[in-house]
C-alpha cells in the first residue's frame, strides 16, 4: 500500500495536492463557497465560535481561529481535554467546532458533549464519515482527505485548514451579510493551494537542511498568527517522530523567557506569512546574536528574511492566509527527513496511537 514510498508518512505528505483537490472539489463557485449541507444562511445565528481539538487538529483549529478573528468573528481555541473539565461559557448562538481527523478522539468527543449539554450548537469537522463525532454533533463537515495511516497527521492538517477557510468564508457571509475582505484573492489562492503544495514538494531543500539539525540540543519553531499555529505543529511533528526536543513559541514571546535557551546548538525555524515580516526579522537577529542558527520558512518574495536567515526554505508567494499552510509542508519534510536519518520508527512512533480513544 505504501507503493514506492519507504513510509506512509512520506506517501501522505506527497498525497497532499490530491487530498486538497478532493477537499476543495465543487466547493468554490467563482466568488462563492458551496458547502453541501450548509446553504447560505446556515450560520446566521452564530455570534461566536469555539474550536475544541487535540494535537495536530488543535493546531488546525488555532489556524482557523486566527483567520476568523482577523475577519471579525469572535473565535477561541481550546484543548479538548481542558475544555472537557473546564468548559468555556456558551449559549445557543455559540458554534462549537470539534476538529478531529478520526472523529473518535475521546477528549474531543467529551468536550463536544459538554458543549451540547450546555446548549451550544456543535459541528464535527472530520475526515471520517460515520465517525462518532460526525454522528453525535448537530452538523458535520468532511475534510475528504482520504485515509491516513501514518500516526503523524500530515495531509489531514492541510485539508483541515483548507476546509476551515471555506467554512470561515461561509460563516462571515452569514453572520455579517458581507463576504470577507479580499475573499476573491483568497479563494483564488485556495484553488491554487494544491499546485503550490506540489511545487513545495518538488523543489524543497528540506532533506539537506534537516541534516544540519541532527545532534542538536533542542529545536525551536516561531511564528505569528497562523504561523504561530504552524510553529506549534512543526514542533509537534518534529518531536513525535524524531524523539528530539522541539518546542513552538509565538515569535514575540521569545524575549520573555525562551531566548535563554538559545545557543549555537538550538536551531530555530522562523516561519513568516508575509505579514509583519520586519518583526520576525528582528526576532531572527535576536536569535543570531545568541549564536542560534536560523532556518526561515516563508514566501519566496520575502527577500530580506531570506537574506537575514542562515537557511531559507521558500514557499510560493500566495495569499498571506495560506502561506503558513505551505510552510507547514516544509516542516513536515524537515521532521520526516530528520527522523529518517536517525532511523526512527516513523509510521508508528513509540508510545503513540493513531486514534486516542481513552481520556
Ligand atoms: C499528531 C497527531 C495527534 C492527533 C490527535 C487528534 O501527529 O496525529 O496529535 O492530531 O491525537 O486526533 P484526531 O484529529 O483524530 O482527533
Amino acid at each position: 500500500e505504501k507503493g514506492s514510498y519507504d513510509h506512509y508518512m512520506l506517501k501522505e505528505i506527497n498525497e497532499q495536492p490530491m487530498a486538497l483537490r478532493q477537499t476543495l472539489h465543487g466547493r468554490i463557485d467563482g466568488s462563492d463557497v458551496v458547502l453541501e449541507d450548509f446553504p447560505p444562511g446556515s450560520f446566521e445565528d452564530v455570534s461566536n465560535v469555539q474550536f475544541v481539538a487535540c494535537g495536530t487538529s488543535y493546531h488546525a483549529g488555532m489556524y482557523g481561529e486566527r483567520l476568523l478573528s482577523d475577519w471579525g468573528i469572535n473565535a477561541d481555541t481550546f484543548i479538548a481535554s481542558e475544555y472537557a473539565a473546564y468548559p468555556a461559557p456558551v449559549d445557543e448562538n455559540t458554534l462549537v467546532i470539534g476538529v478531529t481527523q478520526s472523529g473518535e478522539t475521546a477528549d474531543t468527543l467529551e468536550a463536544l458533549q459538554r458543549a451540547r449539554d450546555r446548549g451550544a450548537r456543535t459541528l464535527a469537522l472530520t475526515n471520517v464519515i460515520g465517525s462518532t463525532a460526525a454522528r453525535t454533533c448537530d452538523d458535520a463537515l468532511f475534510i475528504r482527505a482520504g485515509p491516513e495511516i501514518g500516526v503523524a497527521a500530515t495531509k489531514t492538517f492541510s485539508s483541515q485548514v483548507a476546509t476551515l477557510v471555506l467554512l470561515g468564508e461561509r460563516l462571515v457571509r452569514d453572520v455579517t451579510g458581507e463576504p470577507t475582505e479580499g475573499h476573491e484573492q483568497r479563494l483564488r489562492a485556495l484553488e491554487a493551494l494544491p499546485e503550490n503544495v506540489e511545487s513545495v514538494i518538488e523543489t524543497t531543500d528540506a532533506e539537506a537542511v534537516s541534516r544540519r539539525c541532527l545532534g542538536d540540543n533542542g529545536h525551536f519553531f516561531i511564528g505569528r498568527g497562523s504561523a504561530f499555529s504552524v510553529a506549534l505543529e512543526g514542533a509537534l511533528k518534529f518531536k513525535e517522530i524524531t524523539y528530539e526536543h522541539a518546542e513552538g513559541f509565538a515569535a514575540g514571546e521569545l524575549k520573555h523567557g525562551p531566548l535563554a535557551l538559545v545557543t549555537s546548538e538550538t536551531p530555530v525555524f522562523a516561519i513568516g506569512t508575509g505579514q509583519h515580516l520586519n518583526r520576525l526579522e528582528s526576532n531572527v537577529r535576536e536569535i543570531q546574536t545568541r549564536g542560534g542558527p536560523v532556518v526561515a520558512v516563508g514566501p519566496r518574495t520575502a527577500s530580506q528574511l531570506a537574506q537575514t536567515a542562515d537557511e531559507f526554505l521558500p514557499v510560493p508567494a500566495t495569499h498571506p492566509d495560506l502561506v503558513a499552510a505551505l510552510a507547514n509542508v516544509q516542516l513536515q519534510l524537515i521532521a520526516y527527513h530528520a527522523a529518517n536519518e536517525m532511523g526512527r520508527s516513523i509510521d508508528k512512533p513509540r508510545n503513540l496511537a493513531k486514534s486516542v480513544t481513552v481520556e
